[in-house]
């Protein structure tokens, strides 16, 4: 979504923003501005499109200035065009705003401030936003501060705010509510942007503003108060990760880059969560007892996060006994789905931003919930409100199409049910071992997999071209089955469904033509549903789809029924998923690749969708 970013010190600071807004670009948006401010004079510029316009455009007639905030839109209210693109400017230009989330009564604030005289030039809801302040100005606030402090109170929805003043030329101001914002502190400069990619190159020490609070941010000082003016005690916190951590390395695009991470960040959290002698540490706050007398447990998550929650209620439901439930966040938020304060709410989020995951911690904790979150953003908003947190510490994942958070966060289920079926006996310390010995293999057979990409490209590149394809599986592969298809269709645009193999039956064989292809995801184990995804296999075939298997090595039954077949390395059946699914986002890389689509930014999406 949107993306933020400020600058105040001695440089020049277009440079700086549009170095900062590339790094955002990940986001998805379609137009871009900054505003900088000099002395006493605001200048802005925008253009619709990718950040080469606005940069061409800065190079035609370059603005001076080291001051500035700077945005990349991802359309909401109103088309992407230049007039509604931010900044966005009070009645007399003295105040310019960039915003990220969405301003819910606009109208009304509207209509007010046209009453009062002011004139709106766009049709975005963020254009009230410098319009409440410059009136709040004129209605006796003492000062930019209190104005701002004024226009939060008036404003209902979620906004990251960076805003520049004409009469200050010292200074640049923020505030957040509901979308993430955070300061980053340089040598004598200073920083805001929507997340720590933005200004990774440039500092090490940022401050998390927390929802509800504003900052008057000079090159060597950061103020912070709340939108009722009381001070706050700035948290400064050590960046985590390094500069490289969100560069392509070599690899063209961010995707292949976070495909080939997976090895390296699965075995990694096996190190940082499982001792030498067997012993499984969750990191959280939540005691040993807590989980012995749970009874109920709630995954909420959206998109592949969801499909790794579809995971993890197998595997806990399997490994622990305890009645689990997954929801996608956008619908759990409106059902009323019968929780007690006992249930456990385990939200799942790559970026700890997602607002239908976030709506729903709040719900739950309303009702009483501890939330164990599953996450990969320190310092983000689900991390903040959560009792506890399972971290994935994948670094930044930059490609819009999730691939490395969703096998980490399908490892962190994997341990967590380890780790509950432990300390509640269902599983004895010797069985344990044994799935640990096991989940041991995975980050090799990943590796082993990654290794095939050549063949996968050649079978991608023989079934890129039709309008649709349909993925298959069942049980603890019917989640990938689901995430195979999302990322097909999210940077390749070729219609993809997931199925459940056993519904096909119910409709999608409908579909099936010579045209049509098929991916099932049928690893040979001991898996009582082996022999059953061979039966629908041959249901396809018997109608002439187009075969593409995710077999295990060495499996010959499978050869006589599939026209292309990607092999994989056998490990222990609940833990395929994790090794299956990577042989899914290649084929779908492939795709994306020979079909020509931009894979990192793949159109009309988000990284982290901030808004419902
Ligand atoms: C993944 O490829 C998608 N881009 C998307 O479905 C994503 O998983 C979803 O928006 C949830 O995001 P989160 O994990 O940051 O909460």
């Amino acid at each position: 979504m949107c993306g933020v970013v400020g600058y105040i010190g001695s440089k020049e600071a277009a440079p700086i923003l549009i170095d900062g807004l590339q790094r955002l670009e990940y986001r998805g948006y379609d137009s871009a501005g900054i505003a900088v401010l000099n002395g006493s004079k605001i200048t802005s510029r925008k253009e619709v499109g990718r950040l080469a316009n606005l940069e061409k455009m800065l190079a035609a007639d370059p603005v001076k200035g080291t001051r500035g905030i700077g945005h990349t839109r991802w359309a909401t209210h109103g088309a992407p065009s230049q007039i509604n693109s931010h900044p966005h400017s009070s009645s007399d230009g003295s105040i310019a705003v960039v915003h990220n989330g969405i301003i819910e009564n606009y109208a009304e604030l509207r209509d007010e401030l046209s009453a009062k005289g002011h004139k709106f030039l766009s049709e975005t809801d963020t254009e009230v936003v410098p319009h409440l302040i410059e009136q709040s100005l004129k209605d006796g606030a003492k000062s930019p501060v209190e104005a701002i402090q004024r226009t939060l109170k008036r404003l209902r929805g979620a906004y990251a705010l960076g805003i520049l003043f004409r009469t200050e030329p010292d200074a640049i101001y923020c505030a957040r509510k509901g979308s993430p914002l955070i300061i980053g502190l340089g040598e004598k400069e200073n920083f805001i942007a929507s997340d720590v990619p933005a200004i990774i190159n440039r500092i090490k020490k940022a401050i998390y503003l927390n929802d509800g609070e504003m900052a008057v941010v000079r090159a060597d000082s950061v103020e912070i108060c709340t939108m009722e003016g009381v001070a706050v005690t700035p948290v400064i916190k050590e960046i985590s990760f390094k500069a490289e951590a969100a560069e392509c390395a070599g690899f063209e695009t961010f995707m292949l880059k976070e495909i080939h991470e997976q090895p390296r960040i699965l075995r990694a959290m096996l190190e940082k969560h499982v001792s030498a002698d067997g012993k499984i540490d969750i990191g959280s706050d939540l005691k040993p007892d807590y989980f012995r007398k749970l009874n109920r447990i709630m995954i909420v998550s959206c998109g592949t996060a969801y499909h790794a929650g579809m995971y993890g209620k197998l595997l806990l439901e399997n490994l622990t006994g305890i009645a689990v439930e997954t929801d996608l966040a956008s619908e759990f938020r409106y059902r009323d789905p019968k929780i007690d304060p006992g249930t456990l709410i385990i939200p799942v989020s790559q970026s700890g931003e997602t607002a239908d995951t976030l709506a729903s911690i709040r719900m739950a904790k309303e009702w009483g919930c501890k939330i164990l979150a599953i996450c990969n953003v320190e310092g983000s908003s689900v991390v903040r409100e959560s009792d506890a947190v399972f971290f994935t510490n994948c670094g930044p994942e930059i490609g819009v199409a999730s691939t490395k958070a969703y096998t980490a966060q399908l490892m962190a289920f994997a341990l967590f049910s380890l780790y509950v079926a432990g300390v509640r006996g269902n599983l004895t310390p010797e069985q344990i071992k044994s799935y640990l010995a096991d989940l041991q293999e995975v980050p090799d057979a990943v590796h082993y997999v990654i290794q095939k990409k050549d063949e996968i490209q050649a079978i991608s590149e023989k079934h890129h071209d039709g309008p649709s394809s349909l993925y298959l599986g069942r049980k603890f592969n019917y989640p990938t089955a689901l995430e195979g298809a999302l990322k097909n269709k999210e940077i390749s645009y070729q219609h993809a469904e997931g199925y459940a193999a056993g519904e096909m039956k119910h409709g999608p064989i409908a579909l099936i033509n010579d045209a049509l292809p098929v991916i099932c995801i049928c690893t040979k184990t001991s898996d009582e549903v082996y022999e059953k995804m061979l039966s629908n296999i041959k249901e396809v075939e018997a109608r002439s789809g187009r075969i593409i298997a995710v077999a295990t090595e060495g499996d010959t039954e499978i050869a006589k029924l599939a026209g292309d077949i990607i092999y994989v390395p056998e490990v222990r059946d609940e833990f395929t998923p994790i090794v299956n699914v990577v042989g899914l986002q290649l084929l779908a890389y492939y795709a994306a690749r020979a079909r020509g689509t931009d894979i990192d930014k793949p159109r009309n999406l988000a990284k982290s969708v901030t808004v419902e």
